[in-house]
């Protein structure tokens, strides 16, 4: 593996009831707290009042940023920053998925720069500081919590790109599994696809001697995919949920991948679809990672595939070539994600071959090639688009 310095600063503060731990974790920080939520989940499951109730525990002054969008846009993030800047804001919480806690950290870095936000989210400047931020989960998917990376949208230009800094840390994560009883069905297959693509980015490496963070991968995958259908038979099951939540946070804290680089190519993919189609991030990426895998298998890297397909999907490797039980071990996980009622073509989302271009050209418009375990071109996106139609 290739040397490391891991420093994951976020506390995490995981159960039943963890929401009591809410003022003490703010006060610290001080009383003006500007919440910043979604579309209206958290007032309809009664997020909402338990988190202001707590925050009324410490005297806070609360200000509000509802209406962050699935797939966030920089035009919110600005708002956010104003909020913050003009009525001198000592703390931002998020309650809500990932597009909720990604707006924050821009929102929280955006503060302290006099810099515009998109050009932080386009590396044109760099982050200087940020207010400091927590956040209260309510759809396990992006691993946002633990992490410092943000994704952001601008729609005047269809694009969409992640960043992150330093400061972009989570200061805590309150991680209670029942708030997540009300994320419904298909977001619930939505944010499983995205931890287990997660796992997957890591899984496809080129770093020699990752025996520990293999297996750690390989058990993350299979114990999401234990526990991920009786979950969707059972979604106010407390246990699943737990799994699962947990499961997602661990999947993108960075701590799978010590000691190497993953690939990133099909994030990178579904980014610049989903920032022409505004489609979800999960139902993207099932669409898109089987269909990466194929295309990127060769003879040098058959060897990765075919682990992930003896150790994950119990593939039978009884008279095969190392190309059939790569090429099982891929249509498993593609099944798998069928099973359980993810998409798979992009025409599930109505999208058609005009758009493979423009799409192809958002991938590679922030650098020409992308991808560690193989790199691509431009070319390569239009492949894998009109072979996902
Ligand atoms: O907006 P509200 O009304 O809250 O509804 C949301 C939203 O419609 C709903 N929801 C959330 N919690 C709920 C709930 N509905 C009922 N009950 C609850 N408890 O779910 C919908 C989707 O929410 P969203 O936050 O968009 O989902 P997710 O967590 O999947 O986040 C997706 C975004 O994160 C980015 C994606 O690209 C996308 O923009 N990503 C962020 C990453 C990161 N920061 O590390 C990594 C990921 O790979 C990903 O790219
Ligand atoms: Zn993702």
């Amino acid at each position: 593996m290739d040397n490391f310095t891991y420093h994951n600063p976020t506390k995490l503060i995981f159960g039943k009831g963890q929401i009591d731990a809410l003022p003490n974790e703010v006060k610290s920080y001080g009383s003006k707290v500007l919440i910043v939520y979604g579309g209206g989940s958290i007032k309809r499951n009664g997020i909402y009042d338990n988190v202001l109730a707590k925050l009324a525990e410490m005297n806070a002054e609360v200000f509000e940023l509802p209406g962050v969008e699935p797939n966030p846009r920089i035009s919110t993030v600005r708002k956010g920053v104003e909020i913050c800047k003009n009525e001198g804001i000592d703390f931002v919480l998020a309650i809500g998925g990932g597009s909720t806690i990604d707006c924050t950290k821009a929102i929280a870095v955006g503060a302290k720069t006099d810099a515009d936000m998109w050009d932080v989210v386009t590396k044109k400047v760099e982050a200087e500081g940020a207010l400091p931020f927590g956040t209260v989960l309510t759809l396990a998917a992006t691993g946002s919590e633990m992490n410092a990376g943000s994704v952001i949208t601008n729609w005047e230009t269809n694009e969409k790109y992640g960043w992150g800094s330093p400061f972009s840390y989570p200061k805590f994560s309150i991680l209670d599994p029942t708030n997540t009883y009300s994320v419904p069905k298909d977001q619930t297959i939505y944010g499983i696809v995205d931890m287990m693509s997660h796992v997957l980015e890591h899984y496809f490496h080129q770093t020699t001697n990752t025996p520990v963070q293999d297996r750690f991968c390989e058990s993350l995958l299979i114990t999401v995919m234990e526990t991920a259908p009786k979950l969707l038979n059972d979604l106010e099951n407390y246990e699943y949920r737990e799994t699962i939540m947990l499961s997602g946070t661990l999947a993108l804290n960075n701590m799978l991948n010590m000691g190497y680089r993953g690939d990133w190519a099909s994030h990178n993919l579904e980014h610049a679809v989903s920032a022409v189609h505004d489609i979800p991030h999960g139902g993207g990426l099932a669409i898109l990672f089987p269909n990466w895998m194929k295309h990127v298998l060769d003879d040098q890297n058959v060897g990765r595939f075919v682990q992930m397909a003896t150790r994950v999907f119990d593939v039978d490797t009884a008279g095969k070539s190392d190309h059939e039980i790569a090429i099982e071990g891929i249509e498993a996980l593609r099944s798998f994600w069928t099973k359980i009622g993810a998409p798979t073509r992009l025409s599930d989302y109505n999208i058609k071959e005009s758009s493979v271009e423009i799409m192809a050209d958002k991938t590679v418009t922030a650098r020409p090639e992308y991808g560690n375990f193989k790199v691509l071109s431009k070319q390569d996106s239009i492949e894998i688009f009109k072979e996902s139609l």
